[in-house]
């Protein structure tokens, strides 16, 4: 069944408070509900009756003020709870019976290593009891939860805690207040034996807040950093957003099965443990930055989501695109902005593109679906902070702050739409955003050709640019939409040209927003003194492709004189993926030295930012390099990336060798930008000799393993060992690892997932044999993601054998995941629905895994969606 956003109507009944008590047993829990419950004065035409969403469970009783309603008086169709004629206004009181035990979807209530938690958004309240479960019908909640005092000493919920006591038979009870009207998504509960770790923050008005993260005890060393970003997160978006934290306390919780990253309960957020703990013995340095910026993220959905919810889940980027598009500022303003700014536009260019070219695209604001757990994307995410970022473009900082504030002042308390977003920063600034909303309504990614005329007699330099959007399943003939363009363009000395464009009193900005509204533009730059080398789409500005035919010299010119640092990457990208081309399926062509030269210029460039550098020296992926080809052949870019990798190591062995002794460990271990850069180049140099099976690198990886102090140095070893050559050392090296770490899930996880995506070891029969590890888990996700998503995902070469066994082996693994936890096995499903962008050797395998997902039995509604639309035509 599809949902679609033309037939939204507003809620009938509104419940203004929910009073909930939870009566946790080892064999399940009662729920006892109470709904006070009024018709909708907006809602059109009046309701005969009231129904309530309601999944998995067990009804006991339904009282209707007070009195208990007889077989006959209500319907419970199981998906729904229906009581046929209701007054105005009353109370409602709904028993029903749980078994969290037994519950693998990790959706409503359920148990995680001996714990009580919960997951709501998007769906998730009704598999604890019957309601309106949609995120515009707004209460205050007060929740009494009851359990074994021993087994379950911390119990808790949103907001603040009034009352606690104990009870007969050793047990105890907490009640929780939440004083703002939320959603029934942003309600949560936790009962365990967990420890307290606590802080506190002093707000801009001077109120104190009390901050806790509580966890298993094993994790007692790795909450600092959480912590620390935490608070910083909290300064921040007082700083550059002016918003202050709302309750007495802010609280978050460790879990160790959870479908996705985290979530942004009212005072309460729950966390996938790898996403908040942390300590630099056993975590890397990507672990320490994604955790700053999920706790920020998580953090800030406080104002951007949940004070200003969404009315529907068609607006869930509402939430989501401008939390990330906070998220991204804040980690930008902690670190290396450049380096921010590459790898948002690597995941959105190497994957939301892909998914915008794919059989499930969708707009950032969708118009239907059928199962919205399949919408947590990257379109909605990634694309919806992107179109976020352009309108901060658009607007300016001062101006966009303004409208922030407009926003949260005018719908503080409501569930709205990204309209209601646009609306506000229109408002705000003065400026027409009507075109710009088609950023939010066209699904597909623009694409801008862009070809240039230089005029040396007029001194004026021409560029012509165009703009198209393809079809996407569903949407034609679109729109040209409203593009901030930004760009620059340098003159033969690699210096920016002060732009001023004909018909303006010079000299301009030397970067410059160009804005495109129409199919095709002309701009004409004049006083140009020579033939410049154009700079396009800065600090990527719009999330579009752009095709401008840079010949390989220009490339090296932007790489070296860019004053955009951005630009300086991605035309060092441009370059790399032209030699890869250009040596694909031609074993005898010999790398361009052009690219050889510019490797050798930065690895020994002690004066540019290493960070940046760091980033420059990475080949493009060949997840990029797929989605960058037509009918992708995987294994002839595989093996044309793995040449250009080894010719680049074996011309450049002596520099990748002082370069690597350059980066000494810092006495301290720290997450600043310098510290990474330092880290990340020591452990690329490394891989890249590795590859070529230096013996003396192979000594220098053992002694790193050995000797490192933190885990971006241990891992880093073990990584290149296990894709190197040299067989025994490898199997070696795994072994101690997981002898070292074996008591700590977190690094298994690593273990785990540096075996599932080597495209040296890790073939099918390896992946298989990990399944039967013994600390491999069906029933934990991350588990799941860390070896089947590696191999699906990262490792390409192995994934995609031409046998097709890679995606037989995956389609076994959906099916099977389908019923105990369709969420993880619809997003499993995503390597396959690229099917169409495959040569078809690929392309046959990949659909035949589809089919036979297809034709399970008893199909979710997950997977029956991704299929379905995968194999549509
Ligand atoms: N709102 C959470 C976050 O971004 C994600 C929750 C996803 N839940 C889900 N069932 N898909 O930050
Ligand atoms: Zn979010």
């Amino acid at each position: 069944k599809t949902i679609y956003l033309s037939e939204y109507q507003v809620p009938d009944f509104l419940v203004d408070h929910v009073d909930l008590r939870f009566e946790l047993f080892e064999d399940g829990a009662r729920v006892h509900s109470t709904l006070t419950v009024r018709r909708n004065a907006e809602a059109r035409g009046r309701a005969e009756q009231l129904e309530l969403n309601g999944d998995s469970l067990t009804l006991e009783s339904v009282h209707l003020d007070g009195r208990e309603l007889q077989a006959g008086e209500y319907e419970d169709r199981g998906e729904l709870l229906v009581v046929p004629a209701v007054p105005d206004t009353f109370e409602l009181q709904v028993v029903t019976w749980l078994q969290p035990h037994k519950n693998t979807r990790l959706e409503g209530l359920y148990k995680s290593s001996g714990m009580f938690c919960t997951q709501c958004e998007a769906q998730g309240f009704r598999c604890i009891t019957f309601f309106p479960d949609r995120p515009d019908v707004m209460a205050r909640y007060r929740t009494r939860i009851e359990a074994d005092k021993s087994a379950y000493p911390i119990l808790l919920s949103n907001g603040n805690d009034v009352e606690r006591g104990d009870l007969d038979g050793g047990r105890h009870f907490v009640t929780w207040e939440d004083p703002f009207p939320k959603p029934s998504y942003l309600f949560a509960l936790v009962a365990g034996d967990l420890v307290e770790q606590k802080d506190s923050f002093t707000t801009m008005s001077g109120r104190d807040i009390d901050l806790r993260i509580y966890i298993e005890p094993r994790n007692v060393e790795k909450t600092a950093h959480a912590m620390d970003s935490l608070k910083r997160a909290m300064r921040w978006d007082e700083e550059v957003y002016g918003r202050e934290y709302d309750l007495d306390i802010f609280m978050i919780v460790a879990v160790d099965d959870f479908n996705m990253g985290a979530m942004e309960n009212k005072g309460l957020n729950i966390f996938n443990s790898s996403c908040v703990l942390a300590r630099p013995e056993s975590e890397t340095d990507m672990a320490f930055q994604r955790i700053e910026s999920i706790v920020a993220h998580e953090y800030f959905h406080n104002w951007s989501g949940n004070r200003v919810t969404c009315r529907d889940w068609f607006q869930l980027s509402l939430k989501e695109g401008f939390t990330v598009f906070r998220d991204s500022q804040f980690s930008a303003d902690m670190g290396s902005p450049t380096v921010n700014r590459i790898e948002n536009a690597t995941l959105l260019r190497t994957a939301q593109f892909a998914e915008d070219a794919g059989p499930m695209a969708h707009p950032v604001r969708p118009s239907s679906y059928m199962e919205i757990t399949n919408f947590y994307t990257l379109t909605i995410y990634e694309k919806g902070a992107a179109v976020v970022r352009m309108i901060h473009t658009l607007l300016g900082p001062e101006m966009f702050r303004q409208g922030s504030d407009l926003y949260f002042g005018r719908h503080d308390g409501q569930a709205v739409t990204t309209d209601d977003f646009v609306k506000a920063m229109e408002d705000a600034s003065g400026r027409d955003l009507g075109q710009f909303r088609l950023w939010y309504e066209q699904a597909g990614t623009p694409e801008l050709t862009v070809e240039d005329e230089y005029d040396r007699a007029a001194q004026v330099y021409r560029l012509t640019v165009r703009q198209s959007i393809p079809d996407t399943p569903g949407q034609t003939d679109k729109k040209p939409q409203h593009i901030p363009f930004a760009l620059g363009l340098l003159d033969t000395e690699g210096n920016d040209i002060p732009l001023t464009l004909a018909g303006e009193s010079g000299p301009g900005d030397t970067t410059r927003v160009l804005e495109l509204t129409e199919r095709e533009h002309v701009f004409e730059f004049t006083g140009v003194a020579s033939q410049p080398v154009p700079s396009l789409l800065r600090d990527f500005s719009a999330p579009v492709r752009v095709n401008y035919p840079w010949n390989r010299d220009q490339l090296m010119f932007l790489m070296s004189h860019d004053s955009d640092g951005f630009n300086r990457w991605d035309a060092g990208q441009r370059l790399a993926v032209d030699v890869i081309r250009e040596v694909a399926g031609h074993a005898e062509t010999d790398i361009d030295p052009r690219l050889i030269n510019a490797s050798r210029t930065l690895l020994n460039d002690r004066e540019a930012d290493q960070a940046l550098v760091a980033k420059m020296l990475q080949l493009p992926s060949e997840a990029y390099l797929i989605e960058l080809s037509e009918e992708a052949d995987v294994q002839t870019i595989h093996h044309a990336r793995e040449r250009v990798l080894k010719m680049l190591a074996t011309a450049l062995r002596d520099d990748l060798m002082a370069c690597y002794q350059r980066q000494q460990p810092a006495e301290r271990y720290q997450v600043t930008p310098e510290d990474v850069a330092s880290r990340s180049l020591r452990n690329m140099t490394l891989a890249w000799l590795l590859d070529l099976g230096d013996e003396q690198a192979r000594d220098m990886a053992l002694e790193q393993f050995r000797s490192a102090t933190n885990m971006t140095d241990q891992s880093g070893a073990l990584r290149a060992l296990v894709n190197s050559p040299f067989e025994e050392e490898r199997s070696h090296a795994l072994d101690t690892f997981y002898q070292q770490w074996h008591k700590d899930p977190q690094v298994v996880e690593q273990w785990f997932s540096i075996q599932a995506s080597s495209p040296v070891s890790g073939d099918l029969a390896a992946v298989r044999r990990l399944l039967e590890h013994e600390a491999f888990d069906w029933k934990n996700p991350n588990k799941i993601r860390h070896v089947v998503g590696a191999f699906a995902g990262q490792n390409l070469v192995h994934f995609h054998e031409q046998d097709g066994s890679g995606y037989e082996f995956l389609a076994d693994t959906i099916r099977r995941l389908d019923d105990s936890n369709p969420q993880i096995a619809a997003r499993l499903t995503a390597p396959l629905t690229r099917w169409r962008k495959f040569a078809h050797v690929y392309s046959e395998g990949m659909r035949k895994a589809l089919e036979s997902v297809r034709d399970k039995d008893g199909l979710s509604r997950d997977v029956y969606e991704v299929v379905h639309k995968s194999l549509a035509d």
